[in-house]
């Protein structure tokens, strides 16, 4: 949701501060603000993006010099609109407090009724407001407080999720931190030290951070930091080194982080199977599920949640773990899930799936899950996200950050672990070793096909040019390639802002065959497999409504070339392995019809890169 930085150290804070805040814009972009302690407090923030604030930070230099304490914040509305009043930071009426938020107070309301009635008054129409609030109020009423006990004692009465920062000149040599459902880290400089609510603006001072947990608040000085939990325990925290430099996260010599990520893919795939598919074994080695990986494969059923692009993964899961392992699955949103008090127990597997690892909805389910007995395992691509750590097993995906609002490279990462899960599912149950050897093989030949298919990106550009004004799209495949139509549709929708919808192609006939005439574009994936045939008939009974066909097609298909008023040739493969090679194109071609209508396909509107509220 929002993105909050914070630092403390030797260094001027300002420029560091705005700097981080720029990494994390992708998180909101509704409007930022900074504060900076030196001996007093000063604040700047206001509507928009980070950029907008820079002239007037300018300002708050000359009026701060030298000011090494500071906290920032850019936000995603989500109580109040984007407004300079509704920016973060909050101030106290003595403004001598500042707090930065990321998270919901659910019950900001009645909170707010209580100060207001104790005599406060409010600026903004923010739930977090009343933080800075609170703390003043329970801090005056008890003077043997400090920073850390008034914070901590404050955060006893609230409900909800936070990630957050506070500052005070009355204590102007820390900041206090804490969190619960939003994440945050603290990266350990040389005599200084950064916050943030993910590594991207941490890495390029440091590679050591320390990821707080749910329900602990850290005190950090110039000297260093303390851990402690909301009940006042001590924590001894572990430090992570960080396997990603600052050059991962810059744009690399792209247009935009989206299309750097999409033509990433070939190299993303042999990190997710860097050893992990041990082609002269004929297995693959999970290390993160291979002490249960015995209950995994006794499992009576398993179930996999998600949200959005994660949850279409999990329906090619679907397909992948019923097919080769004959195990049962499911797939569900995780944001039902978790409300339709699912019946899932002690013999069943709940998989969750979150290339973010933040994902409120998510996070809920693994609860949920949790809670009734089920092993969760987790398939997450932040390393150190509280998914990740809240689930009693699981993989990284290792497709490095996704800063790109649109998944893209997380989504074919998380395939390829689905796929591999398969197999080690399968292992010496349903499947040869043989089998094994020739599905692993065929994996491992995958990035030299996606290479393949990132070099027709002009010809795909070529096709969004034709189809940039279209007002709708329908997406269809069959299979494997169902999902893949999801996702593409999916896709376009949210950087393009056009109407689209993917669809089995069966399902046609059932009532989208009505909308078809010949201003609507119909993408279909109609790779030669075993549905193949049917999937001609489908093109057919589309073109005699004159549908507008834009067709995904093996290499060397003249049969679809004489349907189709469009072919995309991607190499042949296998029905199960398709999905990683027909969503390249899908992918670019929404790339590429945003970008020529002008959208900014790295800051979709209304989108947030990581959705950590219900
Ligand atoms: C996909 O492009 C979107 N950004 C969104 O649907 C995303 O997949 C969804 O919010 C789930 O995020 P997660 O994988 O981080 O949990």
């Amino acid at each position: 949701m929002c993105g909050i930085v914070g630092y403390i150290g030797w260094q001027e804070a300002a420029p560091v501060l705005l700097k981080g805040l720029k990494r994390l814009e992708y998180r909101g972009y509704d409007s930022a603000g900074i504060a900076l302690l030196n001996g007093t407090i000063s604040v700047m923030k206001q509507k928009g993006n980070v950029s907008g604030l820079e002239t007037d930070t300018a300002k708050l230099r000359e009026k701060m010099p030298g000011a090494t304490i500071g906290i920032g914040h850019t936000r995603w509305a989500t109580h109040g609109d984007p407004s300079d009043r509704n920016a973060h930071p909050h101030l106290n009426a003595a403004g001598d407090i500042a707090v930065i938020h990321n998270g919901i107070i659910e019950n900001y309301s009645a909170l707010k009724q209580e100060l207001i009635s104790e005599g406060y008054q409010f600026i903004s129409d923010t739930d977090s407001e009343v933080l800075v609030h609170l703390i003043d109020w329970l801090w005056k009423k008890d003077a043997s407080l400090d920073l850390e006990s008034a914070t901590r004692t404050a955060l006893r009465h609230v409900d909800g999720a936070y990630g957050l920062c506070v500052i005070s000149s009355r204590e102007p040599d820390r900041i206090v931190v804490a969190r619960k459902g939003s994440p945050l880290v603290i990266g350990i400089g040389e005599g200084e030290f950064f916050i943030a609510s993910d590594a991207a603006p941490i890495v390029e001072h440091t590679n050591k951070v320390v990821y707080l947990s749910d329900g602990e608040l850290a005190v950090v000085t110039k000297e260093g930091y303390s851990v402690k939990t909301i009940e006042n325990v001590e924590q001894e925290k572990l430090v992570t080194e960080l396997d990603f430099s600052l050059e991962k996260i810059e744009k690399g010599g792209f247009e935009h982080f989206m299309l750097k990520e999409i033509f990433e893919q070939p190299s993303v795939m042999h990190d997710v199977m860097r050893g992990r598919v041990r082609l002269e074994e004929g297995r693959v080695c999970l290390g993160g599920i291979e002490d249960y990986l015995d209950r995994l494969k006794q499992a009576k059923r398993i179930v996999i949640c998600a949200c959005g692009t994660s949850w279409h993964a999990g329906l090619i899961g679907e397909y992948l773990i019923e097919e080769f392992a004959r195990i049962p699955v499911e797939v569900d949103y995780a944001s039902e899930f978790r409300y339709r008090n699912p019946i899932v127990g002690k013999d069943d597997v709940v998989i969750v799936i979150s290339q973010s690892g933040e994902t409120a909805d998510t996070l809920a389910a693994l609860r949920t899950a949790k809670e009734k007995g089920a092993l969760v395992m987790g398939i997450c691509n932040v390393v150190g996200s509280t998914i990740a750590r809240e689930t009693l097993c699981g993989m990284y995906t290792h497709a490095g950050p996704e800063v790109g609002v649109a998944s893209t490279k997380a989504f074919t990462a998380q395939v390829i672990m689905l796929y591999m899960l398969a197999m080690a599912l399968s292992k010496g149950r349903t499947i040869s070793h043989d089998e094994i050897i020739l599905n692993l093989t065929e994996l491992a030949d995958l990035p030299a096909k996606a290479d393949r298919i990132l070099n027709l990106d002009s010809q795909i550009r070529d096709i969004a040019e034709r189809f940039k004004d279209a007002k709708n799209f329908l997406y269809l495949g069959r299979g494997y390639n169902f999902p893949v139509a999801l996702e593409g549709a999916l896709k376009l929708k949210e950087i393009s802002y056009i109407h689209a919808e993917g669809y089995p192609a069966a399902e046609m006939k059932h009532g989208p065959i009505a909308l078809i005439d010949e201003d609507m574009p119909v993408i279909f994936i109609a790779t030669r497999d075993s549905t193949y045939a049917k999937i001609l008939s489908n093109i057919e009974e589309v073109r005699s409504r004159k549908g507008r066909v834009i067709a995904i097609a093996s290499e060397g298909d003249k049969e679809v070339a004489r349907l189709a008023e469009h072919v995309i040739y991607i190499p042949q493969a296998s029905g199960p392995i398709t999905p990683l090679l027909t969503v390249i194109p899908l992918q670019l071609l929404a790339y590429h019809i945003a970008t020529l209508r002008g959208c900014n396909v790295d800051r979709p509107r209304n989108l947030a890169k990581s959705v950590t509220v219900e």
